[in-house]
Parts: structure tokens; C-alpha cells; sequence
């Protein structure tokens, strides 16, 4: 079938397109990511199509939330399969910046958050959530869509995100989505990182996943002490033994904070996230104490 999805390279290409859009009265989703695709971005795009009348995507690998020792160089790039997923579900456009496009030399300014970037991943991945922030902040100028949709996945990000544009910070003037994750059958949420992982691997992936519900199921009997939440999904993921763990904690789901530096007592709406290294893969994920 021939592609009807629209491909733009520029910022003025891309913004000149939604304007057009916009002047006709159509409302406009859009869904940024990295690429190397799978069924998580697409219902993304697939909620975004329900909810609006044209849909942009966005694939840049951005180098600036990406540290030093980090996967940026190894990152998978598959732009035309990539391009291929995108268009058969619908998406109207896909904008595919470059480096030299977002970066361009000389560039002075990044977005500074300070609650949300200080906890979880913010602690072993020091200027992650402002390489985040800054490439958000300038894809929203340049697309200025109605919605932005987020994967839940990726639970800080949509908090430090929806805290960057509200009217309180940035006043970016956008409605965020927060999308369910998508999991494999085994609950394994998936990543463009779950690549990496050997087969043996793959095999014990999913017990972060147990760990999570593990601690929801505990929360759920009327264990409400957070060291002890917290200690019952780590003794699920060590006793897998292949795994490094980074932080298991849980933490408020409107700021990241955790729990454990108030009264350490864990609310129904609290979120457990966990990072945790397998092999060379850091892998991430979270629930609400509420399940799901
Ligand atoms: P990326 O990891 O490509 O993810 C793009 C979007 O897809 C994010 O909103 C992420 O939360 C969502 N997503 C990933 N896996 C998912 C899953 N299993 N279920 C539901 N949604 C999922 O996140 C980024 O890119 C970047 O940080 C970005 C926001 C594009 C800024 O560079």
C-alpha cells in the first residue's frame, strides 16, 4: 500500500503543517519518542488517533539525555521499520529532526527542574530529566500540538513533564496523556532496550514486574509501612540473583518523593518503581499501589 504518512525533517516544515492544520480547526495529538518501535509507542499513537483529528509523531535519539558511559552510541536505530509501523496505524506525520536541527552550536539554554529529577532516576542518571525537559520543551514549540501522550512506562518522565508545562512552570499551554503500559503476556513492560537482553535474560525480565505486584498484593493485605513494602519487592527480585538493583522505592505519585522521607507510612495513591540493572540492561518500571 503507498504511504500516506507525511515525513518532515524541519522544524519550520513540521510547524508549518500543524499550523495549517490548526487554521482548519483540526485538533492535533502528538507522541514524541526515540524510535526502534514497538506495540508501546503505537497505542500511543493509537489513543492519540481516537482523541484528535491528525497525528504527529517524533523520532530523534536525543543525545542530551543520554550520559557519558550510557547506550546513546548503541541506541537501536530502525527508522525505515520505524516509518513502516507509524504509517500502518495511521499517524498523519512523522517528524525526524537532527541533532544539528535541535542543537544547533551556540545553543544556551536548558530546562531545569528541581523535585521530580532528584529522586529515582534522577540519582543514577545525573542531567537525564534535563536533556529530557529541554528536547519535551522545544519539540512542544516546534510541533505546538492541543495534546502530547506519554507512556506511563516511563512514570517520572510524565511527572517531570506535566510539572514542566503547567501553568505554574512553563505555562506550555498543552493537555499530557498518561497511556497505560504495555506489557508482554508475562509482564514484562516493553522497552526499545528489551533488545539488548540475552535469552537467559529475557527468561527473568518479568520478575520485576512480580517484585511491583508483589508489593501492590502486600500494600493490599494492609501492610502499610513503607521498609517493609519496600523490602518484600526486593527479596523478590534478589531471589531471581541476576539482578543489580538501583532503587525499589515507593514514592509519591504527584512529585517522585518518596515516601520513605515522610512518615514512611505508603498511601493508595503512591507509586512503587523500581530500577535495576540485568546483564548490561537497565531495565525500569513502576505501579500504583492501587494495582494495575
Ligand atoms: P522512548 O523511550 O522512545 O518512549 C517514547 C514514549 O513511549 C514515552 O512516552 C514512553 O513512556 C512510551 N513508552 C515506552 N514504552 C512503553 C510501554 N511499554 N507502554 C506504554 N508506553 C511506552 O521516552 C522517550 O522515548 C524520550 O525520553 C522522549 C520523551 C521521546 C524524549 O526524548
Amino acid at each position: 500500500m503507498p504511504s500516506r504518512m507525511l515525513t518532515v525533517e524541519g522544524r519550520r516544515d513540521v510547524h508549518e503543517k500543524v499550523s495549517v492544520w490548526k487554521r482548519a480547526g483540526l485538533r492535533v495529538g502528538f507522541v514524541p519518542t526515540m524510535g526502534a518501535l514497538h506495540e508501546g509507542h503505537l497505542e500511543l499513537v493509537r489513543q492519540a488517533l481516537r482523541e484528535n483529528d491528525r497525528v504527529v509523531a517524533s523520532i530523534f535519539v536525543n543525545p542530551l539525555q543520554f550520559g557519558p558511559n550510557e547506550d546513546f552510541t548503541r541506541y537501536p536505530r530502525t527508522l525505515d521499520v520505524d516509518s513502516r509501523m507509524l504509517d500502518s496505524v495511521g499517524c498523519h506525520a512523522v517528524y525526524l529532526p537532527q541533532v544539528e536541527e535541535m542543537y544547533p552550536s551556540g545553543a544556551d539554554t536548558h530546562v531545569v527542574q528541581e523535585v521530580a529529577p532528584k529522586y529515582l532516576c534522577g540519582e543514577f542518571r545525573p542531567g537525564h530529566f534535563t536533556g529530557v525537559l529541554t528536547v519535551v520543551a522545544k519539540l512542544i514549540a516546534q510541533v505546538a500540538p492541543h495534546v502530547l501522550y506519554l507512556g506511563r512506562k516511563d512514570f517520572q518522565q510524565v511527572v517531570a513533564i506535566t510539572r514542566m508545562v503547567r501553568h505554574l512552570d512553563l505555562d506550555l499551554e498543552l493537555e499530557v496523556r498518561a497511556c497505560a503500559t504495555v506489557r508482554e503476556p508475562d509482564g514484562l513492560a516493553l522497552s526499545s532496550r528489551n533488545r539488548y537482553l540475552t535469552p537467559e535474560e529475557r527468561t527473568v525480565a518479568p520478575t520485576i514486574k512480580r517484585a511491583l505486584d508483589a508489593v501492590v498484593a502486600k500494600f493490599a493485605a494492609g501492610e502499610h509501612r513503607v521498609d517493609v513494602l519496600e523490602a518484600h519487592g526486593r527479596l523478590v527480585l534478589d531471589a531471581a540473583s541476576a539482578f543489580r538493583i538501583q532503587y525499589l522505592q515507593v514514592v509519591d505519585s504527584e512529585t517522585c518523593t518518596p515516601r520513605v522521607l515522610g512518615n514512611a507510612i505508603a498511601l493508595r495513591t503512591d507509586t512503587v518503581a523500581v530500577a535495576a540493572y540485568l546483564g548490561s540492561t537497565r531495565l525500569i518500571d513502576n505501579v500504583p499501589l492501587t494495582g494495575s
